[in-house]
């Protein structure tokens, strides 16, 4: 390994808008740590195809299991430069109707996680006074959405955790933003129906629903030294819909 090189985290980078991370992160000159629950075989692929990369699995509902990965992560390498929370799950259901576990499972995966990942790599990030973390939230997290209650409170979460570190973190190099997706084309949209796309296209004023790269490039200019002043943040991608 290069001493010199950064590196960088991604949960959930073997599929979707985290993959598009890693390998814009990857085009940036970091050495990319790809992280995954179930897709070990394409972060494995994903990892062979880039100049410098790693992969851990954890399943991040876990908070043993997240610790663990963290962990491995210090007594390998020792430090961390970026992390990007991208890793998430939806579950939709109308607030009559929504169960206890699907609460459970969101809270834990999209927010829990991220406070339990943020901890361990601030620590780490410290020790070079320098970092950055970026959190993929949601425009459902600040527009709401029917059948999303749960999911969209999870993100709005994760919006207040972000601002909150941004202003103890900002003094030690650490900056903290989010990107919120909009309606992105990847296997958690392509379980909608047509119906359901239909009407979503109806509120994007670009008429296309956005890509896993459009993503990457917002999260690639956050970890970039041209936003060195940009802290407690969010960088809405959405088509215009927000
Ligand atoms: N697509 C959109 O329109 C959209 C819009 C707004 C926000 N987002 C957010 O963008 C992020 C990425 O979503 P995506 O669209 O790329 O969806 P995706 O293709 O379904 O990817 C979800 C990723 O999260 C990982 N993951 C899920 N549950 C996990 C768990 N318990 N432990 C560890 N990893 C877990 C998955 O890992 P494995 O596959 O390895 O299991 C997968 O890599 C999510 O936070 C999502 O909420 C997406």
């Amino acid at each position: 390994m290069n001493d010199t090189k950064k590196i960088a985290l991604v949960t959930g980078g073997s599929k979707g808008i985290g993959r598009a991370c890693v390998t814009e992160l990857s085009k940036r000159g970091f050495k990319v740590l790809i992280h995954y629950r179930s897709g070990k075989e394409d972060a494995l692929s994903l990892a062979g195809s880039l100049p410098d990369a790693d992969t851990f699995g954890a399943d991040l509902s876990s908070p043993e299991a997240t610790q663990n990965m963290m962990k491995e992560i210090k007594s390998k390498y020792g430090r961390l430069d970026v992390l990007v929370n991208n890793a998430g799950v939806c579950v939709d259901q109308l607030v009559m109707l929504a169960k206890e576990d699907a609460f459970d499972k969101m809270f834990s995966t999209n927010m829990k996680s991220i406070f339990l990942m943020s901890k361990a790599a601030s620590r780490l990030m410290l020790k070079q006074k320098w970092g950055r973390i970026v959190n993929i939230t949601s425009v459902v997290g600040h527009m709401g959405n029917p059948g999303q209650s749960l999911y969209s409170s999870t993100k709005g979460a994760v919006t207040a955790f972000t601002k909150s570190i941004a202003s103890e973190l900002a003094s030690v190099g650490i900056t903290c933003n989010c990107v919120a997706p909009g309606f992105i084309k990847t296997a958690m949209t392509d379980k909608l129906n047509d119906e359901q796309k239909t009407g979503l296209m109806e509120k994007i004023p670009m008429k296309r629903m956005g890509t896993p790269e459009d993503i990457a490039s917002a999260v690639g200019f956050l970890v970039s030294d041209s936003a060195a002043y940009i802290s407690g943040t969010t960088i809405h991608v959405n088509g215009g819909m927000y």
